[in-house]
């Protein structure tokens, strides 16, 4: 979860690291530090608890200088929110930050007798400490042997004060980036920042040592012996020449699913059916298996959920969709003949991540839907979709979602062409309708000031429930989950149908409902449900598809009609408004958007 940067060449280092921190700070938020080398080897550190622009004023007012350091912003693990518990942490001849969790900090403590000097209640000071104690002058033996004692996962990045003008790096399944930079050698926690600098950049192999010089990176496996790098180019745009004039990246990124919703679809339409060529991925992948397992977190997830919809009634196939923290530990069922899809932004959720490799083990193949290039979770999978949304900044995902479902329709298409319940007529009707979607959220995001002003009907509410059947609750469970994260309004979604079976009961004048109503059959259904929570006293929202009939009987606290595609689709323009929605409610409510309390990311930690 944490974001860690270091950096060694010939420009001055400490404005250069606090500004890729910042870019990183989406990361982890609680806390940032700095460690700069000065060429007698001495390191010197700032650290806060705070933002990274406290950082910054921290490291104004009591300046440090060097052209090689090491950056850290933290999501806390263990040991809470303080200046101390921030990185890097320094123990003996060795400073480090580090990313990841040492679960047997305790018993090295014990081991190493390491007690009395640490400072901090972090497991990385541990990490920090048992280094030093294999340290005797040979930086790389002493990374050699610490690693072999770590269990957990880490991304370490090191200054070893004999070593001025040297950083060493190594990792545990948290993920290292690492590129030559101008005038010197550069590493990240991600190509988000380290994008900003290089185009060219190689993920560091797990259990292998980067030594970063000025004037380059060597790369050594475990036993010493040099290895080349496979280097990757950076081919999404990283201009982050800020937020496109919106106050916060969450509204920039929903205003630009229009396009990256096209961008992740176009390449994947051939001869009007969706196709999978530039992938790599062959029909047989979509035709032989005979179940779909989702494996995937949070928003991903509930993407998922819609690709199930999709899937089971267009392909007709069984779908599972499982948290990918749960998969392992209920022993999830995988076998030859299931296709896990494991859905990520990042590519780097340790869950997801350690999901796929299970279902790899049991036989099952694999296929990622990941938005970040060389993740992680694309490496471990058989096969990879990459959408084209670009870096997602907020920490509320939007257009990652959004191209996500881009990505699910594509394949639900594709895989109902091949197994054929689509003749060519209607695979092609359906990529066609795919290609309607950029215009229809577009129409969308043109009203954003209509569903404003509707968010400010529910700004001082305690709890809002949203109410919807098929595929309407499946995008209300990530529109809740949009809601309760940015704006801390606590918030549920439920099926039409389930409400009766005891949630009604929370249901008083003070619950708005925000009701979605886009599908046809269950149109008249979900009026009566809807009147159901009306007759107990709730102002009901409603998004309904433009082309359905009002209920003139009910009186509604709001309505915004949806632009009309076919069923399956309007998840789409829904979707947009459902964002829009938590995103105005968080914005009139003064709270940081795109950095939610407690939040990150990236999370890398089980
Ligand atoms: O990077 P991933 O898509 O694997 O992240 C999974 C979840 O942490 C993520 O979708 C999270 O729920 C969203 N950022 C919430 O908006």
């Amino acid at each position: 979860m944490c974001g860690i940067i270091g950096y060694t060449g010939i420009e001055e280092a400490g404005d250069m690291i606090v500004d890729a921190l910042e870019i990183l700070e989406y990361r982890g938020y609680d806390s940032a530090g700095i460690a700069l080398c000065r060429t007698d080897g001495s390191v010197r550190i700032r650290k806060c608890a705070g933002r990274v622009k406290d950082l910054r004023s921290l490291c104004q007012r009591e300046d440090i200088r060097g052209t090689c350091g090491i950056g850290h912003t933290r999501w806390a693990t263990h040991g809470g929110v303080s200046d101390g518990n921030a990185h890097p942490h320094q123990y003996g001849k060795v400073t480090l930050v580090h990313n990841g969790i040492i679960e047997n900090y305790r018993d090295l403590v014990r081991k190493y007798d390491l007690q009395e000097r640490l400072q901090s209640q972090t497991d990385s000071e541990v990490a920090a400490a048992v280094l030093d104690h294999f340290y005797n002058g040979d930086p790389f033996a002493a990374i050699r042997k610490a690693v072999l004692k770590l269990k957990g996962t880490f991304a370490l990045s090191i200054l070893f004060e004999d070593f001025p003008g040297i950083v060493f790096a190594v990792r545990n399944v948290s993920p290292i980036v690492i590129g030559n930079v101008r005038g010197g050698s550069m590493l990240a926690s991600d190509v988000t920042v380290l994008g900003q600098y290089t185009r060219e950049y190689f993920v560091l192999p797990e259990f292998h040592v980067a030594v970063l010089k000025k004037d380059g990176v060597e790369l050594y496996d475990m036993s010493g012996e040099a290895t080349e790098p496979e280097w990757l180019t950076v081919d999404w745009d990283v201009d982050r020449s800020g937020k496109g004039g919106y106050p916060f990246y969450m509204e920039k990124e929903i205003m630009e699913q229009p396009k990256v919703i096209a961008d992740t679809v176009r390449p994947r339409i051939c001869g009007g059916i969706p196709d999978f060529t530039i992938d790599g991925i062959p029909d047989s992948l979509l035709a032989d298996c005979r179940r779909i397992c989702v494996v995937a977190c949070g928003t991903a997830m509930h993407a998922g959920l819609v690709g199930k919809a999709l899937m089971q009634s267009f392909v007709r196939i069984h779908m599972d969709v499982e948290l990918a923290s749960e998969f392992m530990y209920t022993d999830g069922i995988v076998d030859e003949e299931t296709l896990v899809i494991a859905i990520s932004q990042s590519g780097e959720t340790i869950d997801t991540l350690e999901a796929v490799k299970y279902a790899r083990k049991h036989g099952a193949k694999t296929l990622a839907i990941v938005n970040v290039r060389g993740a992680s979770v694309a490496l471990a999978s058989d096969y990879v979709i990459y959408t084209n949304a670009g870096p997602e900044i907020a920490v509320a995902s939007t257009k990652a979602y959004t191209t996500q479902l881009a990505a699910l329709y594509l394949l639900t298409g594709r895989m109902a062409y091949v197994r054929g319940s689509f003749g060519e007529k209607e695979a092609k009707a359906f990529a066609a309708e795919l290609m309607r979607v950029p215009e229809a959220m577009r129409q969308v995001l043109d009203r954003r000031e209509e569903i404003h002003y509707i968010a400010r009907s529910i700004l001082n509410a305690k709890d809002v429930f949203m109410m919807g059947r098929g595929l309407d609750y499946s995008i209300l469970l990530e529109g809740s989950l949009k809601l309760k994260e940015i704006s801390y309004i606590h918030s549920e979604a439920y099926a039409s149908g389930e409400l009766k079976h005891g949630t009604i009961a929370l249901i008083t004048e003070d619950t708005p409902v925000v009701a979605v109503v886009t599908q046809s059959r269950l149109q008249s259904k979900e009026f009566s449900n809807i009147k159901e929570v009306q007759s107990r006293g709730a102002g009901v929202i409603l998004f309904m598809k433009e082309t359905f009939g009002m209920d003139k009987e009910s009186s509604w606290n709001s309505v915004f009609k949806l632009p009309a595609m076919e069923d399956g689709f309007m998840v789409m323009p829904a979707s947009a408004a459902l964002q829009l929605l938590a995103y105005y409610v968080s914005l009139d409510k003064g709270l940081d958007v795109d950095k939610p309390r407690n939040l990150a990311k990236v999370v890398t930690v089980e």
